[in-house]
Protein backbone atom coordinates (compact mmCIF):
# COMPACT_ATOMS: atom_id res chain seq x y z
CA UNK A 1 0.00 0.00 0.00
CA UNK A 2 1.28 3.53 -0.98
CA UNK A 3 -0.18 6.12 0.42
CA UNK A 4 0.59 9.96 -1.77
CA UNK A 5 -0.67 13.17 -0.85
CA UNK A 6 -2.32 15.90 -2.45
CA UNK A 7 -3.17 13.54 -5.46
CA UNK A 8 -5.15 14.62 -8.57
CA UNK A 9 -8.53 13.06 -8.73
CA UNK A 10 -9.16 14.75 -12.38
CA UNK A 11 -8.23 10.74 -14.00
CA UNK A 12 -10.62 9.52 -10.91
CA UNK A 13 -14.01 10.77 -11.74
CA UNK A 14 -16.03 10.54 -14.95
CA UNK A 15 -16.58 14.51 -14.19
CA UNK A 16 -13.16 14.99 -15.22
CA UNK A 17 -13.17 17.75 -12.31
CA UNK A 18 -9.98 18.71 -11.61
CA UNK A 19 -9.57 18.69 -7.21
CA UNK A 20 -7.14 16.75 -5.52
CA UNK A 21 -7.30 14.30 -2.27
CA UNK A 22 -5.04 15.42 0.50
CA UNK A 23 -4.30 11.55 0.77
CA UNK A 24 -5.04 8.71 -1.59
CA UNK A 25 -4.38 4.97 -1.90
CA UNK A 26 -5.95 2.26 -4.19
CA UNK A 27 -6.40 -1.24 -1.85
CA UNK A 28 -6.21 -4.88 -3.39
CA UNK A 29 -7.26 -6.16 -0.50
CA UNK A 30 -8.51 -6.50 3.14
CA UNK A 31 -4.99 -6.43 4.38
CA UNK A 32 -3.98 -3.00 2.28
CA UNK A 33 -7.81 -1.71 3.42
CA UNK A 34 -7.13 -2.38 7.05
CA UNK A 35 -3.63 -0.53 6.65
CA UNK A 36 -5.27 2.39 4.71
CA UNK A 37 -7.62 2.66 7.63
CA UNK A 38 -5.42 2.58 10.42
CA UNK A 39 -3.11 5.32 8.61
CA UNK A 40 -5.86 7.46 8.30
CA UNK A 41 -6.40 6.74 12.28
CA UNK A 42 -3.52 7.94 13.20
CA UNK A 43 -4.05 11.06 10.61
CA UNK A 44 -6.63 11.99 12.31
CA UNK A 45 -4.98 12.19 15.80
CA UNK A 46 -3.94 16.02 14.65
CA UNK A 47 -7.11 16.65 12.56
CA UNK A 48 -10.42 14.82 11.41
CA UNK A 49 -9.50 13.07 8.51
CA UNK A 50 -12.86 12.18 6.12
CA UNK A 51 -12.57 9.27 4.14
CA UNK A 52 -14.32 8.52 0.65
CA UNK A 53 -14.11 5.04 -0.93
CA UNK A 54 -14.14 5.50 -4.61
CA UNK A 55 -14.97 3.21 -7.55
CA UNK A 56 -15.22 4.47 -10.99
CA UNK A 57 -16.06 8.39 -9.98
CA UNK A 58 -19.31 7.68 -11.82
CA UNK A 59 -21.42 8.86 -9.72
CA UNK A 60 -19.85 11.67 -7.97
CA UNK A 61 -19.01 15.50 -8.47
CA UNK A 62 -16.25 17.15 -5.99
CA UNK A 63 -17.18 20.78 -5.62
CA UNK A 64 -13.36 21.01 -3.65
CA UNK A 65 -10.23 19.72 -3.30
CA UNK A 66 -10.63 16.91 -0.87
CA UNK A 67 -9.53 17.47 2.64
CA UNK A 68 -9.11 13.70 3.85
CA UNK A 69 -8.26 10.57 2.53
CA UNK A 70 -9.56 8.88 -0.64
CA UNK A 71 -9.44 4.87 -0.72
CA UNK A 72 -9.64 3.86 -4.23
CA UNK A 73 -11.43 0.75 -4.13
CA UNK A 74 -9.28 -2.29 -6.48
CA UNK A 75 -10.58 -5.64 -5.08
CA UNK A 76 -10.67 -8.23 -8.14
CA UNK A 77 -12.51 -11.70 -9.30
CA UNK A 78 -15.48 -13.13 -10.51
CA UNK A 79 -16.83 -16.59 -9.62
CA UNK A 80 -19.53 -19.01 -9.64
CA UNK A 81 -19.69 -20.14 -6.17
CA UNK A 82 -23.06 -21.75 -6.16
CA UNK A 83 -25.86 -23.19 -8.57
CA UNK A 84 -29.48 -24.55 -8.01
CA UNK A 85 -32.37 -26.35 -10.46
CA UNK A 86 -33.28 -22.29 -11.43
CA UNK A 87 -30.03 -19.97 -11.01
CA UNK A 88 -26.59 -19.36 -11.10
CA UNK A 89 -24.79 -17.83 -7.79
CA UNK A 90 -21.96 -15.15 -9.50
CA UNK A 91 -20.13 -13.65 -7.30
CA UNK A 92 -17.89 -10.27 -7.79
CA UNK A 93 -15.63 -8.11 -5.87
CA UNK A 94 -16.18 -4.82 -5.50
CA UNK A 95 -13.06 -3.43 -7.89
CA UNK A 96 -14.36 -5.06 -11.03
CA UNK A 97 -15.79 -2.94 -13.44
CA UNK A 98 -19.53 -3.47 -13.96
CA UNK A 99 -19.74 -3.60 -18.06
CA UNK A 100 -16.78 -6.40 -18.01
CA UNK A 101 -19.07 -8.50 -15.22
CA UNK A 102 -21.65 -8.14 -17.16
CA UNK A 103 -20.09 -9.48 -20.30
CA UNK A 104 -18.47 -11.99 -18.43
CA UNK A 105 -22.21 -13.50 -17.39
CA UNK A 106 -23.19 -13.15 -20.90
CA UNK A 107 -20.33 -15.00 -22.62
CA UNK A 108 -21.38 -17.29 -19.75
CA UNK A 109 -25.23 -17.30 -20.70
CA UNK A 110 -25.94 -16.35 -17.10
CA UNK A 111 -28.78 -13.69 -17.79
CA UNK A 112 -30.17 -11.31 -16.08
CA UNK A 113 -27.73 -8.76 -16.43
CA UNK A 114 -27.82 -7.76 -19.76
CA UNK A 115 -30.55 -4.89 -19.91
CA UNK A 116 -27.80 -3.20 -17.55
CA UNK A 117 -25.23 -3.25 -20.09
CA UNK A 118 -22.72 -0.50 -20.40
CA UNK A 119 -23.15 1.32 -17.02
CA UNK A 120 -19.70 3.11 -16.26
CA UNK A 121 -18.94 2.17 -12.57
CA UNK A 122 -17.30 -0.71 -10.60
CA UNK A 123 -19.40 -3.10 -8.94
CA UNK A 124 -19.00 -2.23 -5.64
CA UNK A 125 -20.95 0.71 -5.73
CA UNK A 126 -23.92 -1.04 -7.95
CA UNK A 127 -26.28 -2.08 -4.66
CA UNK A 128 -24.97 2.16 -3.42
CA UNK A 129 -28.04 3.53 -5.21
CA UNK A 130 -29.39 0.52 -6.54
CA UNK A 131 -28.27 0.86 -10.28
CA UNK A 132 -31.11 0.15 -12.85
CA UNK A 133 -31.40 0.88 -16.80
CA UNK A 134 -34.26 -0.60 -19.26
CA UNK A 135 -36.85 -1.93 -16.59
CA UNK A 136 -33.79 -3.64 -14.32
CA UNK A 137 -32.42 -2.58 -11.25
CA UNK A 138 -29.56 -4.26 -9.24
CA UNK A 139 -32.25 -5.51 -6.51
CA UNK A 140 -34.24 -7.73 -9.11
CA UNK A 141 -30.64 -9.85 -9.73
CA UNK A 142 -29.47 -9.09 -6.20
CA UNK A 143 -28.21 -12.06 -3.78
CA UNK A 144 -26.14 -10.89 -0.86
CA UNK A 145 -23.13 -8.62 -0.24
CA UNK A 146 -20.35 -8.55 2.03
CA UNK A 147 -19.05 -5.68 3.00
CA UNK A 148 -16.69 -4.30 5.43
CA UNK A 149 -17.30 -2.43 9.07
CA UNK A 150 -15.24 0.25 9.50
CA UNK A 151 -15.97 0.91 13.08
CA UNK A 152 -15.93 -2.78 14.29
CA UNK A 153 -13.33 -3.67 11.63
CA UNK A 154 -15.70 -6.82 11.11
CA UNK A 155 -17.18 -8.27 7.62
CA UNK A 156 -20.82 -8.50 7.91
CA UNK A 157 -23.18 -9.89 4.75
CA UNK A 158 -26.22 -7.93 4.16
CA UNK A 159 -29.44 -9.79 2.45
CA UNK A 160 -31.48 -8.26 -0.21
CA UNK A 161 -34.11 -7.12 2.86
CA UNK A 162 -30.92 -5.86 4.79
CA UNK A 163 -29.86 -3.32 1.94
CA UNK A 164 -33.54 -1.79 1.70
CA UNK A 165 -33.33 -1.36 -1.86
CA UNK A 166 -35.74 1.37 -3.33
CA UNK A 167 -35.13 3.81 -6.97
CA UNK A 168 -31.68 5.10 -6.82
CA UNK A 169 -31.84 4.18 -2.93
CA UNK A 170 -30.17 1.57 -0.76
CA UNK A 171 -29.61 1.51 3.11
CA UNK A 172 -25.56 2.15 2.25
CA UNK A 173 -26.63 5.45 0.96
CA UNK A 174 -28.47 6.79 3.74
CA UNK A 175 -28.60 4.71 7.04
CA UNK A 176 -24.84 3.10 7.12
CA UNK A 177 -23.67 6.29 4.81
CA UNK A 178 -19.92 5.99 5.40
CA UNK A 179 -20.11 3.47 7.54
CA UNK A 180 -19.04 0.62 5.34
CA UNK A 181 -16.87 -0.56 2.67
CA UNK A 182 -18.72 -2.94 0.08
CA UNK A 183 -16.06 -5.85 -0.63
CA UNK A 184 -17.85 -8.24 -3.37
CA UNK A 185 -21.91 -8.57 -4.47
CA UNK A 186 -23.36 -12.14 -5.70
CA UNK A 187 -26.02 -11.83 -8.01
CA UNK A 188 -28.57 -14.50 -8.72
CA UNK A 189 -28.70 -15.11 -12.50
CA UNK A 190 -31.31 -17.13 -14.45
CA UNK A 191 -30.01 -20.41 -16.60
CA UNK A 192 -32.88 -19.84 -18.69
CA UNK A 193 -33.39 -16.45 -19.99
CA UNK A 194 -35.88 -14.45 -18.84
CA UNK A 195 -36.43 -11.91 -21.75
CA UNK A 196 -37.02 -8.22 -20.53
CA UNK A 197 -38.12 -6.04 -23.19
CA UNK A 198 -40.43 -4.40 -21.63
CA UNK A 199 -38.92 -0.34 -22.55
CA UNK A 200 -40.24 0.47 -25.60
CA UNK A 201 -37.11 1.48 -26.85
CA UNK A 202 -35.39 -2.00 -27.16
CA UNK A 203 -38.08 -3.41 -29.17
CA UNK A 204 -37.62 -0.67 -31.21
CA UNK A 205 -33.82 -0.96 -31.21
CA UNK A 206 -34.10 -5.19 -32.03
CA UNK A 207 -36.56 -4.53 -34.95
CA UNK A 208 -34.06 -2.29 -36.54
CA UNK A 209 -30.70 -4.34 -35.86
CA UNK A 210 -33.06 -7.49 -37.92
CA UNK A 211 -32.86 -9.28 -34.73
CA UNK A 212 -34.91 -12.83 -35.52
CA UNK A 213 -33.86 -15.01 -32.41
CA UNK A 214 -33.83 -12.84 -29.19
CA UNK A 215 -31.17 -13.94 -26.73
CA UNK A 216 -29.36 -12.18 -23.85
CA UNK A 217 -26.38 -10.93 -26.45
CA UNK A 218 -28.93 -9.60 -28.84
CA UNK A 219 -30.44 -7.59 -25.56
CA UNK A 220 -27.12 -6.63 -24.64
CA UNK A 221 -26.57 -5.03 -27.78
CA UNK A 222 -29.61 -3.12 -28.29
CA UNK A 223 -29.19 -1.56 -24.99
CA UNK A 224 -25.23 -0.37 -25.89
CA UNK A 225 -26.70 1.10 -29.03
CA UNK A 226 -29.37 2.95 -27.59
CA UNK A 227 -27.08 4.23 -24.89
CA UNK A 228 -24.49 5.01 -27.53
CA UNK A 229 -26.78 6.73 -29.18
CA UNK A 230 -27.78 9.78 -26.39
CA UNK A 231 -25.60 9.35 -23.39
CA UNK A 232 -22.24 10.96 -23.89
CA UNK A 233 -19.04 8.90 -23.58
CA UNK A 234 -17.40 10.23 -20.62
CA UNK A 235 -13.75 9.88 -22.34
CA UNK A 236 -15.09 12.77 -24.44
CA UNK A 237 -17.23 15.00 -22.41
CA UNK A 238 -17.61 14.77 -18.85
CA UNK A 239 -20.31 13.45 -17.20
CA UNK A 240 -21.70 11.40 -14.10
CA UNK A 241 -24.92 10.42 -16.39
CA UNK A 242 -28.29 11.30 -15.04
CA UNK A 243 -27.77 14.16 -12.99
CA UNK A 244 -31.20 14.09 -11.59
CA UNK A 245 -33.76 11.58 -10.02
CA UNK A 246 -37.34 11.19 -12.30
CA UNK A 247 -39.34 12.64 -9.81
CA UNK A 248 -42.50 10.76 -8.24
CA UNK A 249 -45.49 13.30 -7.68
CA UNK A 250 -49.18 12.80 -6.79
CA UNK A 251 -51.84 12.07 -9.31
CA UNK A 252 -53.18 14.95 -8.21
CA UNK A 253 -49.74 17.13 -9.06
CA UNK A 254 -49.58 14.98 -12.71
CA UNK A 255 -53.15 16.04 -13.60
CA UNK A 256 -52.55 19.79 -13.21
CA UNK A 257 -49.83 19.15 -15.43
CA UNK A 258 -51.36 16.79 -17.91
CA UNK A 259 -53.89 19.76 -17.96
CA UNK A 260 -51.76 22.61 -19.19
CA UNK A 261 -48.81 20.40 -20.75
CA UNK A 262 -50.93 17.12 -22.40
CA UNK A 263 -47.57 15.89 -23.97
CA UNK A 264 -45.57 15.54 -20.33
CA UNK A 265 -43.54 11.97 -20.15
CA UNK A 266 -44.97 10.71 -17.25
CA UNK A 267 -45.08 6.88 -16.09
CA UNK A 268 -48.08 5.18 -13.83
CA UNK A 269 -46.20 4.37 -10.07
CA UNK A 270 -49.52 3.23 -8.77
CA UNK A 271 -53.28 4.47 -7.96
CA UNK A 272 -52.06 7.66 -6.48
CA UNK A 273 -48.72 8.04 -7.68
CA UNK A 274 -47.00 9.39 -11.27
CA UNK A 275 -42.90 9.02 -12.41
CA UNK A 276 -42.35 12.49 -14.33
CA UNK A 277 -39.50 12.16 -17.18
CA UNK A 278 -37.17 14.64 -15.83
CA UNK A 279 -35.15 15.12 -19.03
CA UNK A 280 -38.99 16.19 -20.38
CA UNK A 281 -39.34 18.89 -17.55
CA UNK A 282 -35.94 19.79 -18.16
CA UNK A 283 -35.87 20.35 -22.04
CA UNK A 284 -39.10 22.50 -21.50
CA UNK A 285 -37.63 24.93 -19.93
CA UNK A 286 -34.93 25.27 -22.67
CA UNK A 287 -31.91 23.78 -21.01
CA UNK A 288 -31.40 20.96 -23.71
CA UNK A 289 -27.93 21.92 -25.30
CA UNK A 290 -27.42 25.04 -22.88
CA UNK A 291 -23.67 26.29 -22.48
CA UNK A 292 -22.61 28.59 -20.14
CA UNK A 293 -18.62 28.21 -19.74
CA UNK A 294 -17.72 24.48 -20.00
CA UNK A 295 -20.63 23.49 -17.95
CA UNK A 296 -23.60 22.42 -19.97
CA UNK A 297 -26.75 20.35 -20.07
CA UNK A 298 -26.34 17.22 -23.03
CA UNK A 299 -27.73 18.55 -26.39
CA UNK A 300 -29.04 14.90 -26.72
CA UNK A 301 -30.42 14.36 -22.98
CA UNK A 302 -31.22 17.03 -20.92
CA UNK A 303 -31.70 15.11 -17.45
CA UNK A 304 -27.02 14.75 -18.35
CA UNK A 305 -25.11 17.75 -17.07
CA UNK A 306 -21.57 17.85 -19.11
CA UNK A 307 -17.71 19.49 -18.43
CA UNK A 308 -16.95 20.18 -22.07
CA UNK A 309 -13.45 20.77 -20.12
CA UNK A 310 -12.32 22.80 -17.52
CA UNK A 311 -15.60 23.43 -15.52
CA UNK A 312 -15.31 23.38 -11.82
CA UNK A 313 -17.85 21.78 -9.48
CA UNK A 314 -19.20 24.71 -8.35
CA UNK A 315 -20.07 25.65 -12.07
CA UNK A 316 -21.66 22.34 -12.43
CA UNK A 317 -23.70 23.06 -9.51
CA UNK A 318 -25.02 26.70 -10.20
CA UNK A 319 -26.18 25.39 -13.17
CA UNK A 320 -27.89 22.10 -11.71
CA UNK A 321 -29.76 24.92 -9.16
CA UNK A 322 -30.45 27.30 -12.07
CA UNK A 323 -32.46 24.19 -13.49
CA UNK A 324 -34.08 23.08 -10.21
CA UNK A 325 -35.13 26.60 -9.84
CA UNK A 326 -36.38 26.55 -13.47
CA UNK A 327 -38.15 23.65 -13.18
CA UNK A 328 -40.40 24.10 -9.88
CA UNK A 329 -40.86 27.72 -11.62
CA UNK A 330 -42.95 26.02 -14.17
CA UNK A 331 -43.87 22.68 -12.90
CA UNK A 332 -43.95 23.39 -9.37
CA UNK A 333 -41.96 20.22 -9.10
CA UNK A 334 -38.57 20.32 -7.09
CA UNK A 335 -36.35 17.97 -8.98
CA UNK A 336 -33.33 16.04 -6.53
CA UNK A 337 -29.65 15.49 -7.18
CA UNK A 338 -28.83 11.83 -8.04
CA UNK A 339 -25.23 12.20 -7.96
CA UNK A 340 -23.15 12.28 -5.03
CA UNK A 341 -21.77 16.29 -4.23
CA UNK A 342 -18.25 15.80 -2.66
P1 LIG B 1 -18.36 6.01 -7.63
O1 LIG B 1 -18.79 7.19 -8.42
O2 LIG B 1 -16.91 5.78 -7.46
O3 LIG B 1 -19.05 6.08 -6.19
C1 LIG B 1 -20.42 6.38 -6.06
C2 LIG B 1 -20.78 6.37 -4.55
O4 LIG B 1 -20.64 5.07 -4.03
C3 LIG B 1 -19.84 7.26 -3.71
O5 LIG B 1 -20.61 7.79 -2.67
C4 LIG B 1 -18.81 6.26 -3.19
O6 LIG B 1 -18.23 6.69 -1.97
C5 LIG B 1 -19.65 5.03 -2.99
N1 LIG B 1 -18.91 3.78 -3.19
C6 LIG B 1 -18.35 3.35 -4.34
N2 LIG B 1 -17.82 2.12 -4.17
C7 LIG B 1 -18.04 1.78 -2.88
C8 LIG B 1 -17.72 0.63 -2.09
N3 LIG B 1 -17.07 -0.43 -2.59
N4 LIG B 1 -18.11 0.62 -0.79
C9 LIG B 1 -18.76 1.68 -0.25
N5 LIG B 1 -19.08 2.79 -0.95
C10 LIG B 1 -18.73 2.83 -2.24
N6 LIG B 1 -26.45 4.77 -13.09
C11 LIG B 1 -27.57 4.01 -13.17
O7 LIG B 1 -28.11 3.59 -12.14
N7 LIG B 1 -28.13 3.71 -14.38
C12 LIG B 1 -27.62 4.14 -15.54
O8 LIG B 1 -28.15 3.85 -16.61
C13 LIG B 1 -26.43 4.95 -15.50
N8 LIG B 1 -25.88 5.43 -16.63
C14 LIG B 1 -24.76 6.21 -16.56
C15 LIG B 1 -24.22 6.69 -17.76
C16 LIG B 1 -23.06 7.47 -17.75
C17 LIG B 1 -22.50 7.97 -19.06
C18 LIG B 1 -22.44 7.75 -16.51
C19 LIG B 1 -21.17 8.56 -16.49
C20 LIG B 1 -22.99 7.30 -15.31
C21 LIG B 1 -24.16 6.52 -15.33
N9 LIG B 1 -24.75 6.03 -14.15
C22 LIG B 1 -25.87 5.24 -14.22
C23 LIG B 1 -24.19 6.38 -12.83
C24 LIG B 1 -23.02 5.47 -12.37
O9 LIG B 1 -22.42 4.83 -13.46
C25 LIG B 1 -23.49 4.42 -11.38
O10 LIG B 1 -24.07 5.02 -10.26
C26 LIG B 1 -22.33 3.51 -10.93
O11 LIG B 1 -22.83 2.45 -10.15
C27 LIG B 1 -21.28 4.27 -10.12
O12 LIG B 1 -20.18 3.40 -9.94
P2 LIG B 1 -18.74 3.94 -9.55
O13 LIG B 1 -17.90 2.74 -9.24
O14 LIG B 1 -18.24 4.85 -10.57
O15 LIG B 1 -19.08 4.71 -8.21
N1 LIG C 1 -36.89 13.05 -22.52
C1 LIG C 1 -37.10 14.27 -23.12
N2 LIG C 1 -36.01 15.11 -23.27
C2 LIG C 1 -34.78 14.78 -22.85
C3 LIG C 1 -34.57 13.54 -22.22
C4 LIG C 1 -35.66 12.69 -22.06
O1 LIG C 1 -38.20 14.61 -23.51
O2 LIG C 1 -33.87 15.59 -23.03
C5 LIG C 1 -38.04 12.14 -22.34
C6 LIG C 1 -38.28 11.28 -23.60
O3 LIG C 1 -39.66 11.18 -23.82
C7 LIG C 1 -37.77 9.93 -23.21
C8 LIG C 1 -38.04 9.90 -21.70
O4 LIG C 1 -37.83 11.26 -21.28
O5 LIG C 1 -38.46 8.91 -23.87
C9 LIG C 1 -37.13 8.98 -20.93
O6 LIG C 1 -35.78 9.22 -21.31
P1 LIG C 1 -34.67 8.05 -21.24
O7 LIG C 1 -35.22 6.78 -21.82
O8 LIG C 1 -33.41 8.58 -21.80
O9 LIG C 1 -34.54 7.77 -19.70
P2 LIG C 1 -34.43 8.75 -18.44
O10 LIG C 1 -35.69 8.61 -17.66
O11 LIG C 1 -34.03 10.11 -18.86
C10 LIG C 1 -33.51 6.90 -16.85
C11 LIG C 1 -32.38 6.73 -15.92
C12 LIG C 1 -31.10 6.40 -16.68
C13 LIG C 1 -31.32 5.11 -17.44
C14 LIG C 1 -32.49 5.31 -18.41
C15 LIG C 1 -32.87 4.03 -19.13
C16 LIG C 1 -32.86 8.07 -13.98
C17 LIG C 1 -32.52 9.29 -13.21
N3 LIG C 1 -32.19 7.92 -15.11
O12 LIG C 1 -33.23 8.06 -17.64
O13 LIG C 1 -30.05 6.20 -15.73
O14 LIG C 1 -30.17 4.73 -18.17
O15 LIG C 1 -33.67 5.73 -17.65
O16 LIG C 1 -33.51 3.17 -18.25
O17 LIG C 1 -33.70 7.28 -13.55
C18 LIG C 1 -28.34 7.32 -14.51
O18 LIG C 1 -28.92 6.98 -13.48
O19 LIG C 1 -27.25 7.95 -14.51
C19 LIG C 1 -28.92 6.97 -15.82
C20 LIG C 1 -28.37 7.34 -16.98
Amino acid sequence: MHIRQNFSLKEYNTFGIDVSAKHFSNFGSIEELEEALQYRKEVSANSPCPLLILGGGSNVLFTKDFDGIVLKNELSGIELVNEDAENYYIKASAGEKWHNHVEYCISNNYSGLENLSLIPGNVGASPMQNIGAYGVEIKDVFFELEAYNIQDKIIQTFSLDDCQFGYRESVFKNKFKGQFVILNVTYKLKKNPVFNTSYGAINTELERMGVKDLNIRNISNAVINIRTSKLPNPKEIGNAGSFFKNPKVSKFRWHVIWEQFPDVVAYKVDEMNYKLAAGWLIEQCGWKGFRKGDAGCHSKQSLVLVNYGNAKGEDIINLADEIIYSVENKFGVKLEKEVNIV
